[in-house]
């Protein structure tokens, strides 16, 4: 049977999925197993979060991003790279947060932030091919840049986010530059998808760096409000709205972060896996009729490990099935969606 990379490939894309040491899925060898043979690519889950790389302020921990590069040079799967920076204060370690920026603040930001870039670009050069170099910078309620250390330090949001972009390009000019963010179709995601917008007209306007918008795509219900595993006529359009909008621009989309959340869908395994498998099917067809949409990525492989086990329960209790495989790793519903997408 044709593998989803394979699928993928014959369109002129790639599949792939996240992988991490953090959460077990890479000490699996029935995980990795499953990734090896379905993918084209990979990405760290967590390992080259700043809470990972940047212990303290002085210091870069490579262990576990460098088990992962490698495995997939092993393995002959492309790395990208999640994420330079996560403007979000919950994701920065707790240090940044109390962190004293001297007598010039600013200077002594920006010299971290690219020292942060530069030191990881420079690391992997061209064994990873493209990074998520900002992730969720706008706020998901009010469409505007979330406030961080840095963005005090530096006088605002945009000097921060600018400069990472501008230094990834400079220590890594081969890797495709992404912004990625969970906007949705739902009209509670319309904020956020405004904020977006904003967010790469002003890249494109003072000339910053970005090469795609990153579509997360935690499709389905319980991860943003409003989300409902279905498409209205009026969500559909307001999503292709947005979607037209980015690539007129001028930018590329990616799918970075595939799951559906299962919330609110029946207990009976095969009638929800029917669900989630209609939805996704519905959700990568329009996706995949931008022939701007390149890679395509699963947020994790097997519902064992998937991230989602950790969100919102299910109203009964029942761990969740929005991955292409099950927690005893057979393929579900939702592989074969996903094949016959591409
Ligand atoms: C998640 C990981 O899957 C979890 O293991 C971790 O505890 C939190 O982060 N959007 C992102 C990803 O960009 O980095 C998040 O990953 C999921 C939501």
């Amino acid at each position: 049977e044709a593998t989803l990379n394979s699928l993928a490939r014959a369109g002129g894309r790639r599949f792939g999925s996240a992988i991490g040491i953090r959460n077990g899925s890479f000490g699996d060898p029935r995980d990795t197993e499953v990734i090896a043979h379905e993918c084209g690519l990979i990405v760290p889950e967590n390992e080259l979060k700043w809470q990972w790389t940047r212990p303290t302020p002085t210091s870069f921990d490579f262990r576990g991003a460098d088990r992962i590069v490698a495995f997939g040079e092993a393995h002959h799967l492309a790395v990208r790279g999640h994420t330079l920076l996560w403007h979000h204060p919950g994701w920065f370690p707790d240090w940044v947060a109390s962190y004293d920026f001297g007598a010039s603040p600013a200077g002594e930001a920006a010299r971290m932030i690219g020292e942060h870039v530069t030191t990881i670009c420079r690391r992997y050069g061209t064994r990873i091919h493209g990074y998520d170099v900002v992730n969720e910078a706008v706020d998901a309620g009010t469409g505007t840049l979330r406030e961080t250390a840095f963005s005090r330090a530096m006088g605002g949001a945009e000097p921060v986010l600018d400069l990472a972009f501008h230094s990834a390009r400079e220590a890594a000019p081969h890797a495709q530059l992404v912004y990625n963010d969970y906007m949705s179709w739902a009209p509670d995601s319309a904020a956020h998808r405004a904020g977006v917008l904003r967010l790469l007209e002003g890249f494109k306007r003072r000339g910053v760096p970005v090469d795609a918008l990153g579509v997360q795509s935690h499709i389905g219900s319980g991860n943003n409000p409003g989300d409902r595993p279905d498409f209205s006529t009026r969500d559909e359009a307001a999503w292709r709205a947005f979607l037209d909008e980015v690539t007129g621009m001028g930018y590329q989309l990616l799918i970075t972060e595939f799951d559906v959340h299962d919330r609110g869908l029946p207990s009976d395994i095969a009638s929800r896996d029917r669900i989630v498998a209609d939805f996704a099917r519905t959700y990568l067809d329009l996706m995949l009729s931008y022939p701007q949409l390149g890679d395509v990525l699963a947020w994790g492989m097997s519902d064992r490990y998937s991230w989602l086990q950790g969100r919102i329960a299910r109203e009964d209790g029942l761990p969740k099935r929005g991955c292409p495989y099950d927690a005893e790793f057979r393929p579900k519903p939702l592989r074969a969606a996903i094949a016959d997408a591409f």
